[in-house]
């Protein structure tokens, strides 16, 4: 458990915070402060556990994209076409007028699935990126 706690100050979109208050009210957190140490807590447990991936993998990553923000497409087939070694395949799907829905089926280094899943969670116009690998000797 944490001792010392230090106090910072986060500027965040209305938008956001209401989301997140909503979400700590269902679960039922007491304040503001343990919502927020709760999600970095994840935040850091998904940070390490990517930091394992390595070795033979299967896996995919899944985000999603409105397809009208200029320069997306190209920005996404740009980051796929530097992975050539660990991309099998790719499933797109258009979920409604604005929006897709990209499934990015993955074989090989793990290593490499971490790369490109930094790359593309980092822009913003690329939204819900997880990745989710197996170990394919493990089944
Ligand atoms: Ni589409």
């Amino acid at each position: 458990m944490e001792s010392e706690l230090s106090r910072i100050g986060v500027s965040l979109p209305d938008i956001l915070l209401d989301k997140f208050d909503v979400i700590i009210n269902n679960r039922g957190y007491s304040s503001r402060s343990e919502g927020i140490r709760d999600a970095i807590r994840g935040y850091i447990r998904y940070y390490d556990w990517m930091s394992d991936i390595e070795g033979q993998r299967a896996g995919n990553i899944t985000l999603a994209y409105n397809h009208k923000q200029r320069g997306v497409e190209d920005l996404l087939a740009n980051i796929q076409h530097e992975f050539t070694d660990i991309i099998q395949s790719t499933i797109h799907i258009h979920l409604d007028h604005d929006n897709c829905m990209e499934v990015i089926i993955l074989q090989g280094e793990g290593k490499r699935m971490t790369e490109i899943y930094e790359n593309l969670v980092k822009n913003k116009g690329l939204q819900h990126v997880k990745l989710n690998t197996i170990i394919p000797s493990e089944i």
